[in-house]
């Protein structure tokens, strides 16, 4: 155990090393009937060619994945080996600009530089293809069993240009299709919509044009509609050209406009044009399910309390540790019933705060009852809880980890054959402040509370990961 009096809690600690074993250190038993890989992302390191990065957005992404089959689970990690990742292995400072990071040599070399695609937001399968999710370009693909990076991957040329493809796309439980979006800016801001098919071609399917450069960063999916609810995270024209010509980075190019309310766009799945609405200002970056509900369309998402300077600030400084900010990690789960006469009614679920919200993937585009989250079970700064919600009543049931340890996103995993919706387990993977080695924690998703029935023990520490996914396939590394 390292001794809290003499390290500094941090949230974030990098990871170099590439590992693949086998996890033998555990308390519990994986439980029957959950087979298949565990996909993560996140920023696997702070820093690039020597140089300190000015923001968690900015790290290369490294992936980890959880292999479990016949009651064992197999762990491994690798860097994306993206071009940012291969320049800075021998560059004397980062070799590109990032979205929160100049590289040396000033406005000479910053100027007119788009941010460095990093791959480390997020990783999803589809259609064989297991793909790290960066919002500001193309995807990065990598090889789903050893985690080698093939290369980028533009869907056979259907990405045009910058090619932005973002870190939440959403899928057609009875289509296979997967949906997303891509934030562009030129000749004029908007959200580029797209459709792949389950066989992984995509195409375009309109766009939901934007009054001004902005913020976007999750979508929901609707047996009708795509579902934008657009928080007013504005780039002002003069600090969007400040930061083009390196007067500033991009990152805090951005302001929150709360005059501008929160502007909600859906897109419809068949074509015609998007409807447009606007409602009070809401302050969020991720959605939990979307659906209709009979003539209305109903959204949940985390609001944050919190502004975005200091959400900002948090991610700016993650290095030193989340908790020095002191205000309560997250927002709360909230409800927005979008009606056909264009009221919006917002409705609070629960008062706890947390983000990263889950639920069982079977359920997107209709009513779903659970939620879970990466929680603050009593105002830390961290998240130091995995919660359920149930929606229809506020209650919730937490898992709370030991002293000093925050989780990182929770998964549901559905039991094969669950006739309930959250028949199922919580995979999540927790890590100790001070740098102890990490843990896979296995939950029953119907009661958290009862603490998991599963705790593996890795032999190192994980960087925060953003996002991740969990397919049936077991992969196998050797
Ligand atoms: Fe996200």
């Amino acid at each position: 155990m390292s001794d809290p009096g003499t390290l500094p809690a941090r949230d974030y600690i990098p990871l170099y090393d590439e590992f693949d074993y086998t996890v033998d250190e555990f308390e519990g038993a994986l439980p029957e009937g959950l087979r298949g890989t565990m996909y993560r992302n996140g920023p696997g390191k702070m820093e690039a060619g020597g140089q300190a990065l000015g923001h968690l957005f900015d790290g290369d992404g490294m992936l980890s994945m959880y292999a479990i089959s016949d009651g064992t689970m197999r762990f491994r990690n690798r860097f994306v080996r993206t071009k940012h990742y291969r320049n800075s292995l021998g560059s004397g400072g980062a070799p590109y600009r990032a979205l929160g990071t100049m590289r040396p040599g000033g406005l000479l070399t910053n100027a007119l530089q788009f941010p460095a695609n990093v791959a480390n937001t997020s990783v999803t399968m589809h259609a064989g293809k297991l793909l790290a999710l960066w919002e500001g370009g193309r995807p990065t693909e990598l090889d789903p069993d050893t985690l080698e990076t093939v290369g980028v991957h533009d869907f056979d040329g259907g990405l045009k240009w910058i090619g932005a493809f973002s870190a939440h796309p959403k899928w057609d439980n009875r289509t296979g299709e997967m949906f997303n979006f891509g934030l562009a800016m030129f000749p004029r801001p908007g959200l580029a919509c797209y459709r792949v098919d389950r066989a992984g071609r995509l195409s375009g399917m309109g766009r939901l044009d934007l009054p001004s450069p902005m913020f976007n960063h999750d979508m929901g999916l609707t047996d009708r509609h795509l579902v934008f609810v657009i928080a007013p995270l504005v780039f002002p024209i003069g600090k969007f050209l400040g930061a083009g010509f390196a007067l500033r980075n991009f990152i805090d190019a951005i302001d929150y406009d709360a005059r501008r309310g929160t502007m909600i766009g859906l897109v419809p799945r068949d074509g015609g044009r998007p409807r447009i609405l606007h409602t009070d200002p809401l302050m969020h970056l991720h959605l939990a399910n979307t659906y209709e509900d009979g003539a209305d369309t109903v959204v949940e998402l985390v609001n944050y309390e919190a502004s975005w300077e200091q959400l900002n600030g948090q991610l700016s400084n993650v290095q030193d540790g989340l908790a020095q900010e002191g205000s309560p990690y997250g927002g709360k789960l909230t409800r927005l019933r979008i009606t056909p006469t264009d009221r919006v009614i917002h409705e609070n679920v629960s008062d706890l705060t947390g983000d990263f919200p889950g639920y069982n993937r079977a359920y997107t585009s209709r009513r779903n009852r659970f939620v879970y989250l990466a929680a603050s079970a009593d105002g830390t700064a961290y998240p130091n809880a995995i919660a359920k919600i149930d929606n229809e009543n506020g209650k919730e049931s937490l898992h709370r980890l030991p002293e000093d340890t925050f989780a990182h996103e929770p998964i549901f995993v559905p039991r094969p054959d669950a006739a309930a919706e959250d028949d199922g387990w919580l995979l999540a993977v927790t890590q100790n402040r001070f740098g102890d080695p990490a843990a896979m924690l296995v939950l029953d998703a119907r009661d958290p509370e009862a603490g998991p029935v599963y705790r593996g023990r890795l032999r190192h520490h994980m960087p925060l990961t953003f996002h991740g996914t969990f397919t049936p396939r077991v992969a196998h590394p050797a």
